[in-house]
């Protein structure tokens, strides 16, 4: 077993599934597993030039990879079957491809009444805070007691053993942990390398943490976020910063250093990916909390020798579009 492990370091929404539709590329991978969260999630993915937001279903089936609803997610039914006929009446076949492990935890009308009328922490009001309570509460309900689930139930243990290439595609962020985010503003399932390692994963197979970060913050829920300054809606706009599965607008903030370098440490991240550098170059505006920064130049240079070997990351990648990472930058190629 060889694992590579996705995961975000800010608050969700950091392009997880544009890494991990890129990783798939390489067609060494005979899984693909999303470990956390339910329908919270909202990736997109830019496939063949084509948008898709997908919710519980792993970025595997893009590529006919065996894609794997883990343990460690809950389930909604209803959504997954939706999502299931929108990638398949899109060209993209999901069925023969998907698993589920039986023992994930299903999300429930009833969990999805409850939570539709939070207004403390600003869910995504997809039931999943509910459905992980009745999970510790012992008194959930698993998808090998859901019929129409059943067909795609698998041992998540014997499905993944063996001589497999696996890439896990984390939901959420790190700054969005139960534990370690600002809590109660958190979501109800954990984010993190050890979160990827509880759906079956030998700790010891851990090839590469991608730890992926925007070059700027964004939050979406109740709590106070974003500064009183014009530039963060101006980042806002052309970042285009709205949830991909509730719309909201998103707030912004500088990148806050401190907490990437704890993600980082606390992950075992090894390669950093920047996303949406684009976003800062439109609006011709460079910080983060430790400062302004003269341009994109400076603004590169300080985070390469901030989030370099010192720190144990062996790669930094920055994106400037929404489809693909760019190749490794070496420090001599900064613009
Ligand atoms: P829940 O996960 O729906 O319970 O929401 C709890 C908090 O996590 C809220 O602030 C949500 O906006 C946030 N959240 C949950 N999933 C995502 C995500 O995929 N991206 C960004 N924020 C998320
Ligand atoms: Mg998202």
């Amino acid at each position: 077993m060889i694992t590579d492990i996705v995961i975000g370091l800010q608050h969700g929404d950091e392009g997880k599934g544009k890494v991990t539709h890129h990783l798939l590329k390489s067609g060494e991978y005979t899984h693909c597993v999303r470990f956390n969260g339910g329908c919270n999630a909202g990736h997109t993915i830019i496939h063949n030039g084509k948008k898709f937001v997908t919710h519980h279903i792993p970025a595997g089936v893009f590529f006919g990879v065996t894609s794997v609803i883990g343990n460690g997610c809950v389930v909604d039914p209803v959504k997954l079957q939706e999502e299931i006929d929108y990638l398949e009446s899109h060209g993209i076949p999901v069925r023969q491809n998907l698993r589920i492990a039986s023992n994930a935890h299903v999300i429930t009308e009833q969990h999805k009444a409850e939570d539709g009328v939070d207004e403390k922490i600003g869910t995504t009001r997809t039931g999943n805070g509910p459905a992980y309570r009745d999970k510790y509460a012992r008194t959930g309900l698993r998808a090998c007691d859901v019929p129409s689930l059943v067909p795609f139930v698998v041992n998540i243990y014997e499905e993944l053993k063996g001589d497999n290439v696996i890439l896990m595609e984390g939901a959420q962020g790190f700054w969005l942990d139960p534990d370690w985010g600002d809590y109660p503003y958190v979501t109800s399932s954990h984010t993190g390398t050890a979160a990827a390692i509880q759906n079956g994963i030998s700790p010891r197979s851990i090839r590469n943490v991608w730890g992926i970060i925007k070059a700027y913050e964004t939050y979406v829920g109740k709590r106070n976020f974003q500064p009183e300054d014009k530039i963060f809606d101006r980042i806002q706009e052309a970042g285009q910063e709205f949830g991909a599965t509730t719309g909201r607008v998103r707030q912004c903030n500088w990148l806050n250093v401190d907490e990437i370098h704890q993600a980082i440490h606390m992950n075992g991240v090894n390669r950093l990916v920047v996303n949406k550098m684009d976003v800062l170059r439109k609006v011709g505006a460079w910080g983060t909390t430790e400062g302004p920064f003269y341009g994109e130049r400076h603004f590169r240079i300080f985070l390469q020798e901030e989030f370099g070997p010192r720190v144990g990351i062996d790669k930094i990648y920055f994106s400037d579009n929404p489809a693909t990472i760019n190749e490794e930058n070496p420090l001599t190629a900064a613009a």
